[in-house]
């Protein structure tokens, strides 16, 4: 399955903090795609057993205040690139986003957020604290960085949910290529395919 081979390819790099770091496609209001690096958090685990079950997710963090997360309340619809060098391997991952904020009253989705909040970095958690993304800039003053224990409301998790995983290994003449896709029960299925 695709991850056992994205797993592979994260052991290998484990020495190289920028292999975490994968692109992010969201569809705009006005249908335009829109792209952008961020930072993989992991995977959720026991997302398979919550109330509504959620597979394989990827863990993602950002601000309510960013477009993206606008985007995603609009069309949930996204697509995430990632290339290792050492593995020669792209995985593109398409599936559906959902955002956990603040406000969200699902219980277990909630302590998803707060433990993924109290995983991050003090200069991680500090950029949550900042003023309105993307609006002119202000002088930001010296501040100490938030609570580990309680997210500040700005912070939201978002889960991407592959539904579909396309791998391509560079390595050999020609690559090598391979599908991967859910069934109506939810089962990966995986096919090999031209490069
Ligand atoms: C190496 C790198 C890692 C980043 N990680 C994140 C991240 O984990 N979450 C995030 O929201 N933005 C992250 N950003 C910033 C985004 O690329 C982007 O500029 C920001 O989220 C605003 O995007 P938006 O306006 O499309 O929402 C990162 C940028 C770089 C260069």
């Amino acid at each position: 399955m695709w991850r056992s081979h994205l797993a592979r390819s994260l052991q290998q790099h484990l020495s190289q903090p920028e292999a975490k770091f994968l692109h992010l496609a969201t569809v705009g209001h006005d249908q335009r795609p829109r792209n952008r690096t961020v930072v993989f958090r992991g995977f959720l685990e026991n997302g398979d057993r919550f109330s509504t079950p959620l597979t394989d997710c990827l863990k993602i963090v950002t601000d309510i205040r960013s477009q993206k997360a606008m985007q995603i309340a609009e069309n949930p619809w996204a697509e995430a690139s990632w290339y290792f060098t050492k593995t020669r391997s792209q995985f593109r991952i398409s599936g559906k986003l959902l955002l956990i904020d603040h406000d969200c009253q699902d219980l277990e989705l909630q302590t998803a957020r707060l433990e993924t909040w109290q995983a991050l970095s003090d200069p991680a958690r500090i950029q949550f604290s900042w003023a309105h993304p993307r609006e002119p800039r202000v002088h930001f003053p010296k501040t100490e960085p938030p609570a580990a224990d309680a997210p500040l409301a700005s912070f939201c998790l978002v889960l991407l949910e592959p539904c579909e995983v396309d791998r391509l290994e560079l390595r050999g003449t020609p690559q090598n290529r391979w599908i991967y896709w859910r069934d109506d029960q939810g089962n990966w299925l995986e096919k090999e395919v031209n490069p």
